[in-house]
Order: structure tokens, then sequence, then C-alpha cells
């Protein structure tokens, strides 16, 4: 059963929402009625991502900026803000990923996970915080297993996404007063994403990750779009500071697969 949201004059906000699970969740969004704004590097991928939410009949905006810059976040976040108005769902997403052993990465390798992923998910919140509904805002951060499951070749990701976690636990204590749910998403290994390109780039390692998920198979994009959009409605208004797995099932086992499909090439 195909789950069913209405979004109707909700402003969604999403960084790093261009490509794959962040323009999933930005498409289903658009999908059930929303305006949605979407920020990554790339204008090219920001006006494409742009073009393609506006096909759903609602509004939509872009804007090009990397979350390692707070000035840009922080303009991105005033000009949706004074377009549309008050933030009702903010979704922080963009990360960076390579596989490396922490004796093959250099301190700017580790570093440009982590400003991206952390310090660019502090900003990305931190920012936007003026501009969310108060009470009434779902802010939603895109960790990953490897926030709790150590991982070889992933040191600057394990560490970072943990991180992620933690900011999710502690702004829902800060901003719970005021209104605001701020929780994780923890996607497991979804279909078709740049993510399993880079971890499971041939058939076979992506056939090892397969076997290793307790439901036998990849997620889909749409999964976790209905996840964000559960967390972000009534239905979860209880909801906060959690961090959610939609995994199949895979972090229980330790995600083991992972490590092998990276080594397996
Ligand atoms: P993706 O398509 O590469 O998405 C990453 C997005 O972030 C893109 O829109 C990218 O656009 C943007 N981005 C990257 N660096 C940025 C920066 N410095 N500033 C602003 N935007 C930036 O990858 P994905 O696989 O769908 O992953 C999406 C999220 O899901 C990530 O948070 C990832 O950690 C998480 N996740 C993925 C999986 C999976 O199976 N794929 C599993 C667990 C967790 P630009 O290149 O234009 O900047
Ligand atoms: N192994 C070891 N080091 C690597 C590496 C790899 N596979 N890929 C990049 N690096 C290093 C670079 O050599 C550089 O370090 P140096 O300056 O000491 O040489 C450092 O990482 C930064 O690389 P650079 O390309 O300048 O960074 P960037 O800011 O342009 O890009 C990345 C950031 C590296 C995270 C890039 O992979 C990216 O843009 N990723 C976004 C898309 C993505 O990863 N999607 C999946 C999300 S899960």
């Amino acid at each position: 059963m195909q789950a069913s949201f209405d979004y109707t004059g909700a402003n969604v906000l999403i960084f790093g929402g261009t490509s794959g699970i962040n323009l999933g969740i930005a498409e289903a969004f658009a999908k059930a009625g929303a305006t949605v704004g979407v920020c990554s590097r790339s204008e090219d991928k920001v006006n494409a991502a742009v073009e393609t939410l506006k096909a759903y009949g609602g509004k939509a905006a872009g804007y090009s900026l990397d979350v390692r810059n707070v000035d840009d976040v922080k303009s991105a976040a005033q000009s949706f803000h004074d377009e549309f108005g008050k933030i009702d769902v903010l979704v922080s997403g963009a990360a960076g990923n390579f596989p490396a052993p922490a004796l093959g990465m250099s301190p700017n390798a580790f570093n440009s996970v982590v400003s991206i992923d952390l310090l660019g998910t502090f900003h990305v919140l931190q920012s936007c915080h003026p501009y969310l509904k108060q009470p009434g805002a779902s802010v939603i951060n895109i960790s990953a297993p490897q926030a709790y499951v150590p991982m070889m070749f992933q040191s600057h990701v394990c560490a970072a996404k943990a991180g992620v976690d933690m900011l999710t636990r502690t702004l829902a204590l800060e901003w719970g007063p005021m209104g605001i749910r701020v929780n994780s998403i923890v996607p497991g290994p979804i279909a078709n994403t740049e993510g399993m390109d880079r971890l499971a780039p041939s058939e076979e390692s992506k056939n090892l990750v397969r076997k290793s998920v307790p439901l036998g198979r990849f997620g889909e994009k749409s999964e976790i779009a209905d996840t964000a959009m559960f967390l972000s409605s009534n239905a979860a208004q209880y909801v906060s500071g959690v961090i959610l797995a939609v995994d199949g099932g895979w972090g229980l086992s330790g995600a083991g697969s992972l490590a092998n499909s990276m080594m397996h090439g």
C-alpha cells in the first residue's frame, strides 16, 4: 500500500535536494502539494531539479550553494522565507562520500566529508532556525548506518554522521520547547543512488550488499520519502529526537557486507 499525505500549503526546504534520495524526498512533497526549495552546489542540477518539481504543478525554487559556506546558506534560507513564508519542513541531506582507509586519506580529505555532512548540517539548522514555523516545524537530518555501525574505509563518514545524529538529539532537546521536532532518518542501501554506486560499484558487490539485508533487497527512494512525510505529519507529532532506520533491518547485523563490497569493488 502506497502512503498518502497532503502537504498543500506547506513550505519545504531541502539542502542537498537536487539528486538521489533527497530529490526523491523533494518530489514526494511537491507531489503532495508543497512548495519546495532545493539547494546544492551545481547550478545545472539545481535548475534541473526545480524544473522537475514545477512539473508537479506547485511552486519551487532553487539555490546554488555549498553548505560549507554559512553566509550562502543563510542567504538561501532568508530568500526562501521572503518569497514563500515560514518553513514547515527542513531537510538537511547534503553529503559527500568516497571509500578510503584512514591511512589513505589526507586531513583535508577527512575534513571535506566532516565539513559537508556535520558542519554543513549545523550551518543549515542554525541558519534556518529563525525561519522555522514555531510551533510546528519538522526538521529532518539524513544520516547513515555509518553513524552507529563502524565500517572499514568509512572513518570520515562514521565520524561525521555520528555527529549528525548527536546534533539531532541535542537540538531536539533545545528546540522542543519551541515546538520544533528534530529527527534523523537513516537510509539503508538505496537503489540507483550515487552513494551506493560509490560504495558498491559492481553488480557483484551490490549482490553482496543485497544478501546482507534481512529484507533481502535494496530500498527505494520513495520509501525514504514516505518516512520523511510521515515524520513531518500529524501522525508523528509526538516524535522527536529519534534516529529512525529505514533500512530493511540492515543495521541490526552490522551492515557488515559493505566493507567486503568495497574491498571487492
Ligand atoms: P547524491 O545523489 O550524491 O546526493 C547528495 C546531494 O547533496 C546532491 O544534491 C549534491 O548536489 C548535494 N551536495 C553534495 N555536497 C554538497 C555541498 N558541499 N553543498 C551543498 N550540496 C551538496 O547522494 P545520495 O546517495 O542520494 O545520498 C543522499 C543522502 O542520503 C546523503 O546524506 C547520504 O549520506 C545519505 N545516505 C545515502 C545512502 C544510499 O544508499 N545512497 C545510504 C545511507 C545514507 P551537488 O553535487 O550539486 O552539490
Ligand atoms: N580517496 C582519498 N582521498 C580522496 C578521495 C578518495 N577516493 N576523493 C577525494 N579525496 C580527497 C582529495 O584528494 C582532497 O584532498 P587533498 O586536498 O589533500 O588532495 C579532498 O579529498 C577533497 O577533495 P576535493 O575533490 O577537493 O573536494 P570537493 O569539496 O570538491 O568534493 C568530495 C567533496 C570529495 C566529498 C566529493 O566526493 C563530492 O563532491 N561528493 C558529493 C557527492 C557524493 O559523495 N555523493 C554520495 C553521498 S553519500
